[in-house]
């Protein structure tokens, strides 16, 4: 029964300019705002593709000064933050354009977190109220994203891992919204199969598990169920055959996706941000593997909203069988493994993966309770 006497808040702040050439935008955007040194915050892969120097060339076309920072991890690490913020200030930059996958943007997010915030990282972990600190100004910050698959860049958070534990933490504030996002699905026409697949199956999981998530939040279902369909109807089209038309929906459906889950993830996150601790499997393709058992253990006691994904994945059938059964075929129409074996998971891994898992951040928000030993149960089923 939901108690409507409860005052909840929604927000969807963030001002997303889509659309194809919507990049061609980013230099006006910043001269209009009075900002001439940014500092493009991307990976060691984006900063050397194309559209990157062609971005770099249509700024400093306009007399704006600019600084790349792309010394970061595959699973970005403290010392990665902590490298960007000297960058900034050696540099002496007055914005932050994050360029890239959820890696690139959550530490550009993390940057601008730490510029005036000279705690230790750390300290503003979420988790442990981290977020009271942020108090002090943050620089203006953009995100352009190249993947369409974490949404981190209508995010309020960065997930950065510790150097030597690899444990991943979560730096949270509403201040570290982007203020502007040019989201741009010609920066992913030559986005590798692989990531395109590991990636999108990312945005799936987001919207799955922020339509299943706890809290009371219908803007967000709709939400997501409508990123359902979106990635559902274009996901493989992106992957082996991919247009425009396929690229934007998969970029409208993680951006979707992202927006959804501030209603919360679940279980399938907490079953994969562990592999990406342990074992440095990136975090799209962790969750692809995850994301049919995990969905499994969500049906009982949730069979209506299962038969609502169903209707909304066009299933014959209709029930939360039918959406694992796609899920699981979806994993291998898209090329992508259906065992954690396959990505290198092995018996001896299960009990640290478990525990890991039990103490992630994702899973409270998951419709039902998972004990450690159900956590386990997973892994051992799904290997
Ligand atoms: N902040 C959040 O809310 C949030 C949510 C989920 C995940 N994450 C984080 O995001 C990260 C994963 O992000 P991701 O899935 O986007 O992967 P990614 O950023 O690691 O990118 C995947 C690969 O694709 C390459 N790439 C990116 N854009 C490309 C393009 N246009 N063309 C060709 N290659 C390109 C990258 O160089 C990289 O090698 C993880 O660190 C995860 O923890 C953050
Ligand atoms: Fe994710």
């Amino acid at each position: 029964m939901t108690d409507f006497t409860t005052i909840r808040q929604y927000n969807f702040p963030t001002v997303i300019r889509f659309g194809a050439g919507a990049i061609g935008e980013l230099p006006g955007h910043l001269v209009a705002n009075g900002l001439s040194r940014p500092l493009l915050v991307t990976d060691p892969m984006v900063a050397g593709l194309g559209f990157f120097e062609e971005i770099r060339r249509a700024l400093e076309g306009k007399g704006i000064s600019v600084e790349v920072f792309s010394d970061i991890h595959k699973n970005p690490v403290k010392s990665d933050v902590l490298k960007g913020g000297e960058a900034f200030a050696a540099t002496e930059r007055d914005s932050v354009v994050g360029i890239g996958g959820g890696a690139a943007m959550d530490v550009a997010r993390a940057v601008v977190l730490r510029i005036h915030h000279r705690r230790d990282l750390f300290d503003y972990d979420d988790l442990i109220g981290g977020d009271q600190y942020v108090t002090e100004e943050v620089p203006y910050f953009i995100t352009v994203p190249t993947t369409a698959g974490t949404g981190s860049e209508v995010g309020r958070s960065a997930i950065i891992s510790e150097d030597d534990t690899h444990r991943k933490r979560i730096l949270f504030s509403p201040k570290l919204l982007a203020r502007i996002v040019f989201a741009d699905p010609m920066l992913m026409m030559e986005l590798p199969p692989f990531v395109t697949a590991a990636t999108g199956m990312d945005a799936l999981t987001h919207n799955l598990e922020a339509y299943l998530a706890k809290m009371f939040h219908p803007m967000c279902e709709g939400i997501a169920l409508e990123g359902i369909d979106l990635i559902n109807r274009s996901l493989a089209q992106a992957v082996h055959r991919p247009d425009i038309e396929s690229r934007s929906r998969m970029l409208l459906g993680s951006l979707m996706g992202a927006v959804a889950f501030q209603k919360g993830l679940g279980v399938v996150h907490s079953l994969a941000h562990p592999l990406s601790s342990l074992l440095d499997t990136h975090h799209g393709l962790a969750n692809a593997v995850n994301l049919p058992y995990g969905m499994r253990y969500n049906i009982s006691g949730f069979e209506e909203k299962f038969g609502r994904i169903a209707q909304v994945m066009r299933l014959p059938g209709g029930d939360g069988e039918a959406v694992v059964e796609r899920l699981f075929a979806f994993n291998v129409e898209l090329g992508l493994p259906t065992r954690l074996r396959e990505i290198g998971v092995k018996e001896e891994h299960i009990e640290t993966l478990a525990d890991l898992a039990y103490a992630d951040f994702a899973h409270p928000n998951n419709p039902k309770p998972v004990s450690r030993k159900d956590f386990k149960k997973l892994y051992t089923e799904a290997l």
